[in-house]
């Protein structure tokens, strides 16, 4: 039987690493859940997911954010949000998650954590699709809350709390315009030396010499979006030399900031691929942007021509690009081998 494009891309297997767990909360638990806890959305959801840029996408977030208020609402996002993937092919994910404004309100890191950890075990048991977390620091809260909180996780460590072993690596979101990422050092530091993983959100809304110094003053292992790089060719030749992977979200960045990413058209990805970076495809905020993985897939193929052999390229740059063990990426790479064989003899 014939197939779409949109079709086959979802069963193709994939992984994400760039996906905001509150960003994967769908309309209808947004609903309930601010009913539930009283929060007021400040207009009909349709307008409120409609934005001018960056600034005005995360007014959105955090009040998303602000329905989320106890251990069992963050289950139930995390559950919804494994499920979602699982649907979408996603045989892995790293899943931020940005709980300071939830701290600065009282809230237990233990509570979200365990929340989390008890919603995303349910949804693996129920779909085999597996998550790990990033816990990621509100850049907007500076760089002394950023430290403060960052010592709650790893007391966490520390104690063997529940769930924390799903949480593998720390990464920074929300504003880049005018903040210099080098006042976050302290933190890369600490979660450095407790054996994290770190990646930051720049580039996004930030030049090239911001990426350099989460490369090298913070030590990012990956960097988030990363679509200013190719402003300094010198800094294109080093990431493509030392294949440091860009998380990059072409759909979510027109979305999201349409005054600097007008269309998919003129996205830097293809000039990214075709430079040889290892840029790898992610939704950001499904919920919030309209978008599933399935059809970021489908549309980058239709945006840039590339056939279901780019596609499959794509997919295995994605699992190259984890900070999964090495057995586990040579099995996500054999199913991907596997499944897309199947689907390149059904096309
Ligand atoms: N938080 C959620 N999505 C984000 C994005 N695209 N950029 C910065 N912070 C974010
Ligand atoms: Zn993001």
């Amino acid at each position: 039987m014939p197939t779409s494009l949109r079709d086959t891309l979802t069963r193709l297997p994939k992984v994400e690493l760039h996906v905001h767990l509150e960003g994967t909360m769908l309309a209808d638990t947004l609903s309930e859940l601010a009913r539930k806890n009283g929060v007021t959305p400040p207009a009909p959801l349709d307008e409120m997911y409609r934005y001018a840029n960056l600034s005005g996408f995360l007014d959105v977030f955090w009040f998303v954010q602000s329905v989320l208020q106890t251990r069992e609402d963050w289950a139930m996002l995390a559950y919804e949000s494994v499920l979602q993937a699982a649907s979408n092919g996603v045989i892995y994910r790293e899943v931020f998650f940005t709980p300071a404004r939830h701290l600065r309100s009282g809230m237990s890191l233990a509570d979200i954590v365990a929340g989390v950890d008890d919603g995303m075990s349910a949804g693996e048991r129920e779909t085999g699709s597996e998550t790990r977390m990033i816990y990621d620091i509100d850049r907007d809260f500076g760089p002394s809350v950023a430290d403060e909180q960052l010592e709650m996780l790893l007391e966490l460590r520390r104690r063997a709390a529940h769930g924390i072993d799903r949480v593998i690596g720390i990464g920074m979101d929300s504003t880049e315009r005018g903040v210099d990422p080098s006042v976050f050092a302290p933190a890369y530091r600490a979660a450095k030396a407790a054996g994290l993983h770190r990646t930051g959100h720049q580039g996004e809304d930030s030049p090239a010499w911001a990426i350099e110094i989460a490369l090298d003053v913070l030590g990012c292992e990956r960097i988030d979006h990363g679509i200013s790089v190719l402003e300094d060719a010198a800094l294109v030749a080093r990431l493509v030399d030392e294949q440091i992977p860009l998380t990059v979200c072409p759909t979510a960045n027109v979305v999201i900031n349409p005054d600097k990413c007008v269309s998919l058209d003129a996205h830097a990805y293809p000039a990214m691929r075709a430079a040889g970076l290892l840029a790898t495809l992610n939704t950001d905020d499904p919920a919030l942007v309209g978008l599933s993985l399935g059809a970021e897939y489908t549309n980058v193929a239709n945006a840039y021509g590339y056939g279901l052999s780019t596609m499959v390229q794509i997919a295995h740059d994605g699992v190259t690009a984890t900070w999964a063990d090495d057995d586990d990426k040579r099995r996500m790479h054999a199913v991907i081998d596997e499944v897309s064989a199947e689907l390149l003899h059904a096309g």
